[in-house]
């Protein structure tokens, strides 16, 4: 049997090469103030996989995506064990697009601190008097280029990625810069209206894109999972403070009341995290995750 090798592990996930595909597998590690913790949580991979291919069957009449399947038996021999199931995606290889399409529908995080100083997101005004954590009169397209390792991602305007993907695809990079961009928005707009009616408040995410082997632009990556967007529980929701995380508060939480931790967390504040990531699963797709 041929093994495989990730060609890339991230904090959360590991990306296999099979040559035309890549598997993309979530692991069960979790990140709090960019730290990896000592703890698994057990399923949330599952969590991960599930929640994006959800996402990605629920969206794929406004754009194309990467996603050929989640079934092991879809993949090589190797991944046929019960250490991938659940929690890996078969995808086509693209040819990324090197724009972080982020999209806010409320202000908060780094978007609230630069309105504060100047009234304005990434370069866009925002009207007077908005408290934290309002939502925004109509969502708005904040797209960033990704760093090299340890740099922070660069916040940069519209027009700039103009820029940016004309160096990347000469001759494309106005069509590509709108095609992102208002995918990105319908992809927001479509599925943060759903999360809303179930209960959950998708207050920003962010959204990769490639071109596939036609040069047509396919959505890539992960899909609204709480790790590539911000999730807040609509019940209890009050702009004028931080809202909780949907899935990471009772994390935060422990670790702010104990910063000598280390970072391990006792089994109680991971079993409440657990279900909090199952919870916003049978939220959004209403069914329990298998197991
Ligand atoms: N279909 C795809 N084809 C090729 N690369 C992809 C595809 N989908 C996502 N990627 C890339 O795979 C990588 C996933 O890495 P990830 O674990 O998210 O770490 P990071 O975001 O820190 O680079 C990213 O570089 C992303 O752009
Ligand atoms: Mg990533």
């Amino acid at each position: 049997m041929e093994e495989f090798k990730p060609v890339k592990e991230g904090k959360v996930r590991e990306i296999y090469d099979i040559g035309d595909a890549l598997i993309m597998v979530a692991t069960d590690r979790i990140s709090a103030f960019d730290v990896i913790l000592k703890n698994k949580v057990v399923s949330k991979g599952k969590v991960l996989t599930q929640m994006s291919r959800f996402w990605f069957d629920y969206t794929k009449d406004i754009i194309p995506n990467h996603m050929l399947s989640t079934d092991t038996k879809d993949m090589p021999a190797f991944f046929q064990t019960p250490a991938f199931e659940g929690r890996s995606m078969l995808c086509k290889k693209l040819t990324m697009i090197p724009i972080e399409c982020i999209v806010r529908g409320y202000i908060t995080g780094s978007g609230w601190a630069s309105y504060q100083k100047n009234g304005t997101v990434c370069g866009i005004t925002l009207p007077a008097g908005l408290k934290e954590c309002d939502k925004l009169p109509e969502p708005i397209y904040t797209p960033s280029t990704k760093a090299e390792i340890g740099d922070h991602d660069e916040n940069i305007s519209f027009e700039r990625s103009i820029e940016v993907l004309e160096k990347a695809f000469p001759g494309h990079g106005e069509e590509y810069a709108k095609k992102i961009r208002d995918a990105t928005i319908a992809l927001y707009k479509k599925c943060a209206d759903y999360a809303l009616s179930r209960g959950i408040i998708i207050a920003d995410t962010k959204f990769e894109f490639g071109l596939n082997e036609k040069g047509e632009v396919v959505l890539g990556d992960e899909m609204l999972t709480p790790d590539s967007s911000r999730f807040w529980p609509l019940e209890g929701y009050e702009p004028g403070h931080g809202q909780p995380s949907f899935d990471k508060q009772f994390v935060r939480d422990w670790l702010k009341a104990n910063p000598d931790s280390d970072y391990n967390l006792p089994a109680d504040v991971i079993d409440k995290t657990i279900a909090k990531y199952k919870e916003a699963y049978k939220l959004l797709t209403g069914s329990d995750l298998a197991e």
